[in-house]
């Protein structure tokens, strides 16, 4: 797809929010929470795509959070309202969301593993289930992202260094180990090994989004495989979302 960029949003914390609508006026594929696209960034000398997961879709846009750490996410800060982007997707297979109303999930967001998440606790609210959040960061994170989250369900914050909300790793805040139907988890390794070992240890069943490096995405390169119960698969293909006793961790 090519999509333009109708609005890039430079947070404080320098993360990027980009909303897309597709160049030629067609309406957005459907998407499901916890799938990603392919975004390729001309401007970087970066051949490869890169994985971004969907932030929020509606009808006519798509919006991906970006924290720019290397080659390709750092030129995507010189995009521009107008400008175009290649995209491919979406791709891979998401979070479960077959939750009977009334249901409790907690989602669970590390640094931008929180992308993903926001789409998810809107499904989920629309079917009845209470969606609570924890969102963990070294630093207080964008006000903005908080906002939006708590239009739509619970959200409670943990800082590394104790500048905003609950000072301390997820895994210690209160609410995570409240009674809970299921876990879903995205971040940085060390904090989904830890939910899913915290989460298991409770017999709570639940799922994590990996975020293994990618190349074509399409598991033609074999450049994301991950060790899982069943031998070792590709992420982009089989995943990114598996459920916690798939894996070996
Ligand atoms: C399914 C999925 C969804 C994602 N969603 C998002 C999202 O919504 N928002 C977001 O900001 N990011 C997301 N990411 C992460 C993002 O795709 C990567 O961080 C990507 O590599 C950034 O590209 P870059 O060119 O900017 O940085 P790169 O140049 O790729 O460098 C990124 C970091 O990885 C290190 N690195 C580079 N190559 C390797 C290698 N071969 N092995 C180990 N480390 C390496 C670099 O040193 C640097 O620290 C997602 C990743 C996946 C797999
Ligand atoms: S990224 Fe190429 S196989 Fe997964």
């Amino acid at each position: 797809m090519i999509l333009r960029l109708e609005r890039v949003e430079h947070l404080p914390s320098g993360w990027l929010w980009l909303i897309l609508s597709q160049a030629d006026g067609s309406l957005m594929p459907m998407m499901n929470p916890g799938q990603f696209v392919e975004v390729g960034v001309d401007r970087s000398e970066v051949l490869l795509n890169r994985p971004i997961s969907i932030y929020n879709r509606t009808d006519r846009t798509l919006e991906l959070l970006v924290a720019p750490i290397g080659r390709a996410t750092k030129a995507l800060r010189d995009y521009e309202a107008g400008d175009t982007l290649r995209v491919i997707g979406p791709l891979g297979q998401g979070f479960r969301s077959d939750f009977a109303p009334g249901s409790k999930v907690l989602l669970v967001g590390g640094g931008v593993g929180i992308a993903p998440l926001y789409y998810q606790a809107c499904e989920l609210v629309k079917k009845g289930v209470e969606t609570e959040v924890i969102f963990g960061m070294r630093t207080a994170p964008d006000q903005a992202i908080i906002d939006r989250f708590a239009e739509v369900c619970d959200i409670k914050v943990c800082t590394d260094d104790g500048s905003a909300g609950f000072h301390g790793l997820v895994t210690a805040h209160p609410d995570f180990g409240k009674a809970k139907d299921y876990i879903q988890v995205c971040g940085p390794k060390p904090m989904m090994k830890a939910c899913l070992k915290d989460a298991v240890s409770r017999g709570t069943e639940g799922e994590v989004s990996l975020e293994n490096m990618m190349a074509c995405g399409l598991g033609a390169c074999l450049c994301c495989v991950e060790k899982t119960v069943k031998g070792n698969v590709c992420v982009c293909k089989e995943g990114p979302v598996f459920k916690f006793d798939q894996l070996t961790w």
